[in-house]
């Protein structure tokens, strides 16, 4: 069975519950903390994704965001994000998607990001290349940072964390064109992808914010780090992503 079909259709059916979700009066909405919401469409999107994918690579394991990981039989599994950007649902701003990777031998080897609402579908296998919608995309080719536009965010625990990037955000808007926070990460890494965005770094972040867009990221032809230049940026909760050019200045930028 070809995984990126099967994970491309799952994703289709998992849009229509985010557009009914969209598109109904009322919401069941709960909080994990004290800004941080989820809701009724997080769980159903997460249970159709899961229980579809489980059904058809039934020896993969799965990491989601709303459950317990369950381990599978070999390894592999997917990291599953089954509503990024919940506060921009909740609002009726446009940036949301679901995100789903596939992580094989410990590396991460394909990625699907889907919002349902612009109809966006951004995909990507290692070494095949990064796709919006069927057309190859491309980081962007600035290599300055004064000639560029990031995206980064706010973690869920801003209220009470003094590391809560609002210093990082103070000096790289005196370095760059301008910044965006536009609330789903997945979308901020497809964006640089497509060359949108020429960068993007954030803190607080989980594994299933950002497997899918790493792989996609990387296959547009930007890399992915953590804020040392190192590899543990899916669970250790910082990134930077770039068009490659930007890295270093990115880089030594937050580390002011
Ligand atoms: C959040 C979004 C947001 C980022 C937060 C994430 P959620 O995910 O990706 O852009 O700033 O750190 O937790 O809660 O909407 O799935
Ligand atoms: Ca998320
Ligand atoms: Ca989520």
């Amino acid at each position: 069975m070809n995984e990126m079909n099967v994970v491309m259709d799952i994703a289709k059916q998992a849009g229509r519950i985010i557009c009914d979700g969209w598109d109904m009066n009322s919401l069941q909405i709960s909080l994990k903390g004290e800004i941080n919401p989820v809701t009724e469409i997080d769980k159903k999107v997460e249970d159709l994704v899961t229980g579809m994918l489980l059904k058809a690579f039934p020896e993969y394991g799965i990491l989601a965001e709303e459950s317990r990981e369950k381990r599978g039989s070999v390894n592999a599994r997917w990291i599953i994000d089954p509503l990024d950007g919940t506060t921009n649902f909740i609002r009726h701003y446009p940036s949301v998607a679901v995100s789903i990777a596939l992580e094989k031998e410990n590396e991460l080897v394909l990625g699907l990001v889907y919002n349902p609402i612009t109809g966006e579908m951004y995909t990507a296998e290692k070494g095949k290349g990064a796709y919006r919608n069927g057309r190859q995309i491309h980081v962007s080719q600035v290599s300055r940072l004064a000639s560029s536009v990031l995206a980064s965010g706010f973690p869920y625990d801003a209220w009470d964390n003094p590391d809560n990037n609002t210093k990082e955000w103070s000096q790289m808007i005196k370095k760059c064109i301008s910044l965006r926070c536009d609330g789903s990460a997945a979308l901020d890494l497809c964006r640089v992808a497509a060359g949108q965005f020429d960068g993007y770094w954030e803190k607080g972040l989980s594994s299933w914010d950002v497997a899918a867009g790493t792989v996609i990221v990387r296959e547009a032809g930007g890399i992915v780090t953590d804020y040392s230049e190192g590899p543990d940026f899916l669970f250790g909760g910082e990134m930077i992503a770039s068009n490659s050019a930007l890295h270093r200045e990115i880089v030594s930028a937050l580390s002011l």
